[in-house]
């Protein structure tokens, strides 16, 4: 019998793992309205609303911190239809926002929003600096 067969495949690495099995997939999309008034729709997008922005380089989401939750340098407004699908602000969320200025109701740090195909449609405003 091939030992082949038995063996541990070798091409997959941890990333690999995560990236496929546990990463959450979306064939959603999402609009982010920039600081200077320009909109930047993403198709089936994958991931946080900042590693995306980031990847799309999206004006003035910075993700400082890469998602720990921990500068607000990725501070949006949800537009107010869909804040009952992304929920507000949690504590944590909430104690750095305090610290910026021009917040509302609707501010959440982007890297906290996790896409997924219930928020097919979404649009925030990303914050001013
Ligand atoms: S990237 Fe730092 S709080 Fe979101």
């Amino acid at each position: 019998m091939p030992s082949a067969l038995f063996s541990a495949p070798t091409h997959l690495n941890w990333f690999d793992f995560f990236h496929f099995t546990i990463r959450p997939n979306s064939m959603a999309k999402v609009t982010y309205i920039t600081p200077s008034g320009n909109e930047v729709v993403v198709e089936d997008a994958i991931g946080n609303l900042m590693e995306i922005a980031r990847e799309y380089d999206v004006e003035g989401i910075e993700g400082a911190c890469s998602g720990c939750c921990s500068c607000a340098t990725c501070h949006v407004r949800v537009k107010p239809e869909w804040l009952d699908k992304t929920g507000r602000a949690t504590e944590a969320e909430q104690d750095l926002i305090d610290l910026e200025s021009d917040t509302d109701e609707r501010s959440r740090l982007s890297c906290q929003i996790e896409m997924t195909d219930e928020l097919d449609g979404l649009v925030v405003e990303v914050a001013p600096f």
